[in-house]
């Protein structure tokens, strides 16, 4: 799967870095070959040898190594790679690379690349939480570096929370899907995701009960056969897949915005719960109780639908365009309505009437409604649903059997 494939992994200095050799040798196993750069730092917690023994490469630490510039200077290094790793990514690498330092081999590869970079970050939950870190994430991520975690958990120092590294082999997957081959390689999807937060003042907000698991499950898939996806999602429960570029939106507005500012597209997924109506005029002011027995009232208006704004496009309207809907009743007649209302190319419709059990649950029944007609899926996983639907897309605008 990664055959022919060269990875620069850069080791920063931090408790997960064990976990890094498992990553050199799952990466080998897929077989990419492995090139260990090891911070300073790293070398406290793994050693050089060991990294050269599990990668059968020689191992990088050393900026001034004329030795090494004189067989392989950091720019050749940097450049001879298909894709750059940083695992586990300290807040200090972050901190660098944020800020275009470049004060030793690792942060200077990082600089001089021409490749894609995936960092998968560990630190203490403060840290990760600490806004300075946030800045910096934020600016990486724009930038268009791409993040694999991190994950929720316990933690060496005994706390609990996000900035536990992702395990190696999700690592090695997030590796797999940014330089697949597969039928989506080159080609761009947009998919949304969760729900949306609509302010009513600045401490309140109405939402909706969408995890984001099945906008989640599509934006892996995709990846997977390797699709660029960009994943535009609301503040959902469940962490973003490793290896696509994430918008975290909260509004509506916002996220039509973001998906504009995503396109062009070869295909756009909305899977995401959007609010239909947004307070007319949110307060700045947090809303008092006011006077006993008073209530406040609140004036709606409607939020543009991201779907069929898309779908209605008359310029620079990606090529496939997916809906879904959740039914209770009708299902074909009301989402093939939907499809036609909308302008839509499928409509992925889920039957959510209770005696299905399909709300809040693992597996879905959907049936897709294209311009050929009904087709009803067996029921299945939402992963399946998802990898399923993600090989119709790449059938559809790759021209792969599905
Ligand atoms: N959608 C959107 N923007 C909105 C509302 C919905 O992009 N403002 C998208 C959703 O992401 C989904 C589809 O439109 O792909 C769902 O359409 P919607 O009309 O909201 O359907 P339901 O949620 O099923 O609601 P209803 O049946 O009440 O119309």
């Amino acid at each position: 799967m990664l055959a022919g494939k060269r990875i620069l992994l850069i080791i920063g200095g931090g408790v997960a870095a064990f976990k890094s050799l498992i990553l050199i040798r799952q990466l080998r196993e897929r077989g990419a070959t492995v090139v260990p750069v090891i911070t300073r730092a790293g070398q406290a917690f793994v050693t050089p040898l060991s990294a050269s023994a599990l990668s059968a490469e020689k191992v990088y630490t050393d900026l001034f190594d004329l030795t090494d510039e004189a067989e392989m200077g950091h720019i050749e290094l940097s450049r001879d790679a298909d894709l750059v790793v940083v695992a586990p990514a300290t807040a200090d690498l972050l901190g660098k690379m944020a800020h275009g330092l470049a004060d030793d081999l690792a942060s200077t590869l990082l600089l001089a690349t021409d490749k894609r970079v995936l960092v998968a970050p560990a630190m203490n939950v403060r840290m990760w939480e600490h806004p300075a870190v946030q800045r910096n994430v934020a600016t990486l991520k724009s930038d268009g570096i791409l993040f694999a975690g991190p994950t929720e958990g316990a933690m060496a120092c005994g706390e609990f929370g996000l900035g536990r590294l992702v395990e190696p082999d999700e690592i090695a997957d997030a590796v797999a899907a940014t330089l697949s081959q597969g039928p989506l390689a080159g080609r761009h999807v947009i998919v949304t995701s969760g729900p949306t937060h609509e302010p009513i003042d600045p401490v309140r907000y109405i939402a909706n009960r969408s995890s984001g698991a099945q906008g989640t499950a599509m934006a892996a898939a995709l990846a997977g056969l390797g699709a660029h996806v960009t994943f535009v999602t609301g503040p959902a429960d469940v962490p973003p897949p490793a290896g696509v570029a994430t918008v975290r939106v909260e509004t509506a507005s916002e996220m039509l915005d973001a998906v504009r500012a995503a396109l062009p597209a070869d295909a756009a997924v909305f899977a995401a719960a959007v609010a239909d109506w947004r307070v007319a005029s949110a307060s700045d002011k947090k809303i008092k109780k006011g006077d006993a027995g008073t209530m406040p009232s609140l004036d709606f208006a409607e939020n543009p639908d991201i779907l069929a704004t898309v779908s209605q496009m008359t310029e620079g309207r990606p090529p496939l365009v997916i809906g879904f809907a959740a039914e209770t009743d009708d299902v074909v007649a009301n989402a093939t309505a939907k499809r036609a209302r909308k302008q839509c190319d499928w409509i992925v419709a889920n039957d959510v009437s209770p005696e299905t059990g399909n709300m809040g649950g693992q597996d879905n029944t959907v049936i897709v409604i294209s311009a050929e007609g009904a087709d009803t899926w067996p029921r299945m996983g939402k992963d399946q649903v998802a990898r399923k639907l993600a090989a119709k897309i790449a059938a559809e605008i790759a021209g792969t059997p599905a």
